[in-house]
């Protein structure tokens, strides 16, 4: 992945800087408005990560200790580190072996009278199946927050990840389709109530500080309740306005990248493709494939051939069950996520890809296809 950012975001995030106010303040609220109205949400909270949005979330949702959350393993591991952050056992369900996407069928069994919540990964962009596990959670009392830290600019049943859920949380992480360096928003949607997850990543203030500065000295803010800094700047939120700005641009090259991919690959043997499922779009946010026994090279030997022919991939998802950190975590057996951790790669899918980039990879994985070690 390499970010695309041009004299355009050079110039925003230096018009922040010379207008003296670097801190959160006026664009954040502007980018707030535009991802909002983008993503047809009903209100955007702009954060310092996706991570801090997740953290949040719970937090606000009263979520804590005794709780349980259902999570994907296979995921980076914020997902399954935010319910640790309140204090909630995260649960690990499998995915489905297509999308690698929570299902109803992999949540149902691990719904217990303590579960309070569900993070349904949009993994590496590609939809997961909302509405039914809407269904399920709202069926057994349980708050659905979709982590949606890859997925801006995909789509679900012909409209933007964003708008469907109480809670949704972006990432603008440089590895994400649209990047501020860090960062991440919060959409809030069906009447969940954005005024205090805004208060809580500011101390939980009352008054911002950018508010502060514009009214009488003497008004002083205060604090009801804990709360957390999880601001984004301004200069970041420039920045970010600049690249949402480009987005539908940069998700139409990425399919159109990998439709190319698709061609140029369909028929090497022991490659597992990624396609769009049925009900959404893929925003492509990496190109990921599954290598099957038949392959030539297993996972890792892949890597290192490519990396010799110097071509960067990684692995694909990691799964955070496998690490010391969720040692004798609560989960079932996870067969699905454990196939996808080992044999999954991906394939370098960047916005300036030529071509001849694209050939070089194409033809570096069909030679490692036929490859016997
Ligand atoms: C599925 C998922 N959730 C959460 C995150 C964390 O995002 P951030 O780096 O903005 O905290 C990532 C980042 O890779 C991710 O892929």
């Amino acid at each position: 992945m390499k970010p695309w950012l041009g004299p355009e975001e050079v110039a925003a995030a230096g018009e922040a800087i010379s207008s003296g106010w670097v801190a959160q303040g006026p664009r954040v609220a502007a980018f707030e408005e535009s991802v909002t109205r983008k993503v047809g949400a009903q209100a955007g909270v702009a954060v310092s990560s996706c991570t801090t949005g997740l953290h949040l979330v719970l937090h606000a949702l009263g979520i804590g200790s005794g709780d349980e959350v259902i999570t994907p393993s296979l995921s980076f591991i914020a997902s399954a580190n935010a319910p640790l952050y309140v204090g909630a056992t995260p649960v690990f369900a499998d995915v489905d072996p297509i999308t690698m996407n929570l299902t109803v069928d992999t949540i149902g069994p691990a719904i217990t009278d303590r579960t309070r919540a569900v993070i349904l990964v949009h993994q590496l962009g590609m939809p997961a199946d909302i509405d039914p596990i809407r269904e399920l959670c709202d069926a057994n009392g349980i708050v659905l927050i979709e982590d949606a830290a890859c997925a801006i600019g995909s789509t679900y049943q012909g409209k933007p990840i964003g708008g469907r859920s109480p809670y949704v949380v972006f990432s603008f992480h440089p590895r994400k389709v649209i990047t501020t360096g860090e960062g991440g928003m919060i959409m809030t949607n069906e009447g969940a109530e954005p005024t205090r997850l805004r208060a809580l990543r500011q101390h939980a203030m009352t008054v911002s500080a950018f508010d502060r500065h514009e009214s009488d000295p003497a008004d002083f803010e205060s604090y009801p309740e804990m709360g957390f800094n999880f601001r984004m700047t301004d200069i970041q939120a420039a920045i970010g306005s600049v690249q949402l700005s480009k987005l539908d641009q940069m998700v139409q090259r990425r399919r159109r990248l990998a439709a190319q991919y698709r061609e140029l690959l369909d028929g090497v043997t022991g490659v597992i493709l990624p396609n769009d499922p049925v009900y959404g779009e893929t925003n492509y946010q990496s190109f990921c494939i599954e290598l099957e026994a038949s392959f030539g090279l297993n996972r890792n030997d892949l890597i290192r051939h490519l990396h010799q022919r110097g071509i960067a991939s990684r692995r694909g998802v990691m799964a955070s069950h496998l690490e010391s950190a969720f040692a004798g975590s609560s989960s079932g057996t996870l067969p699905v996520t454990e196939r996808l951790t080992a044999r999954t790669i991906l394939l370098p899918l960047y916005h300036q890809m030529t071509d001849s980039d694209m050939g070089r990879v194409t033809e570096a994985v069909a030679e490692a296809a036929v490859t016997r070690v």
